[in-house]
């Protein structure tokens, strides 16, 4: 029979390379949970509705990349883009502002866009993300560009600096759209087709378009920065001063584009610089959504969020995520009963926190000291019959070959002192 294989831009995560992923994903936790953060876990697929609300109709992501399918009750589903529309459909299903004025939640996970797939670039990837729902101040904001940036520097990446940008108000946003679409509109016949419909629908998109002669366009085209106005100039003027404060890494980008629609004033990224990235350089990307809990229903409630890819990490960080797990020890049964010998030697190490490994079938102590070496075993315990009879095992340090006979009562602290 032919082979079946997995879907192009979706992976396989094989066990040499999980334990890569276990460091990150411990590393994320432990370091949000200082900051209060707690975990939640909401379904793969939502309703399509949810994304199309959530994230905007003109969105690329919602155009052109979606995985959504009319299931078999006639149910328009989609497999979820990115993580902070569930996790805001479920605030606002249960209610979570009823139990506490400010929430703070967290989420790793598998997030699907059919994009082109590239290096850094997956149909299925992980994010790790996080959402601070209920503050409307600068502080929360510095707080949480900081716990991202603390999370690279807790990684051992050092070398990050933040790109930060304000989307306004309405009133500045309508402003600077008036201006851009007006620059646009000048050079429109430089412009792709893509573009000329963006112009009507999303000019900020624009900005954002990798065609060559759009990017001219963009080049020229005027800041953000000179439009922000009120009390959205004050508050990212106070992000800012925050930021300087704590002695985090930044720079004004006001140029920068996020590819959802439902980012209100700070949005900010933070660029990996590692050749091992590609094009695809974005680490995380992140801001503030105040407008979406009213979008979705719920109570107007301020939020700000952000969200790393998880495999652009590891691209950057190489053979710095490799961890040094518990060595493993074989118990070997030989002679009569081994089996069953060896059996009870590993469940007995085991039940104090071993690891041990041992096999199904009777061998030769050759083979299974053949085996041990390839698992790379710190050690092997023999357990053969005449030992047996002594109420003793023989136990073997793989690293020098030395061995010693050993009650059964002593194995598990000489193990323990091993691995
Ligand atoms: P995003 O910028 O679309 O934001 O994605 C966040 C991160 O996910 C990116 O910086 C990148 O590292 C990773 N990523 C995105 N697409 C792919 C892909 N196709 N393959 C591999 N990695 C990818 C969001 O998703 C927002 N929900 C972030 C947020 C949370 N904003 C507020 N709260």
């Amino acid at each position: 029979m032919s082979q079946l294989r997995s879907v192009k831009g979706m992976h396989d995560i094989l066990p040499e390379e999980t334990p890569r992923w276990h460091l990150l994903e411990s590393t994320y936790r432990d370091l949000v949970g200082l900051y209060g953060y707690r975990e939640i876990r909401t379904p793969v697929l939502e309703p399509l509705e949810l994304f199309v609300r959530g994230i905007g109709e003109a969105t690329d992501i919602v155009e052109k990349e979606m995985y959504a399918f009319e299931d078999k009750g006639g149910d328009r589903l989609a497999l979820r883009p990115e993580g902070t529309a569930s996790v805001i459909r479920a605030y606002v299903q249960h209610a979570l502002h009823a139990a506490e004025p400010v929430s703070k939640l967290y989420y790793i996970g598998p997030m699907f866009r059919r994009e082109r797939p590239a290096r850094g670039r997956f149909r299925q990837f992980y994010q790790a993300g996080a959402e601070l729902i209920g503050a409307a101040e600068p502080a929360a904001d510095a707080e949480i560009i900081d716990m991202a940036v603390r999370f690279l520097q807790a990684l051992g990446l050092s070398d990050v600096c933040v790109q930060l940008s304000s989307l306004g108000d309405v009133e500045s946003r309508l402003a600077y759209r008036g201006a851009l679409v007006e620059r646009m509109e000048k050079r429109k016949e430089e412009l792709c087709g893509d573009c000329v419909r963006r112009l009507a629908v999303n000019p900020l998109r624009v900005l954002d378009c990798k065609v060559e002669s759009c990017r001219a366009v963009a080049d020229g085209a005027p800041s953000v920065m000179d439009y922000l106005v009120g009390d959205a100039a004050s508050h990212f003027a106070s992000l800012r001063r925050y930021l300087e404060r704590f002695g985090t890494p930044h720079e004004v980008a006001p140029r920068m584009v996020r590819g959802l629609d439902y980012y209100t004033r700070t949005i900010f990224e933070i660029q990996g610089r590692s050749d091992a990235l590609g094009a695809q350089a974005t680490l995380v990307g992140g801001g503030r959504y105040d407008g979406l809990v009213s979008a979705l229903g719920g109570p107007a409630t301020p939020t700000i969020g952000f969200a790393f890819g998880l495999e652009r990490l590891l691209l950057m960080l190489g053979e710095r995520a490799a961890t040094k797990g518990k060595r493993a020890v074989l118990v070997a049964g030989v002679g009569e009963g081994g089996v069953e010998r060896a059996q009870d030697v590993a469940r007995a190490l085991r039940a104090v926190g071993c690891r041990v490994e041992s096999g199904y079938a009777d061998a030769s102590l050759k083979s299974q000291l053949k085996r041990a070496d390839r698992l790379g075993a710190v050690g092997v315990v023999i357990a053969g019959e005449d030992e047996a009879a002594r109420g003793a095992v023989t136990l073997r340090d793989m690293r020098d070959g030395s061995q010693v006979e050993l009650p059964l009562s002593e194995l598990a602290a000489r193990v323990e002192a091993m691995q």
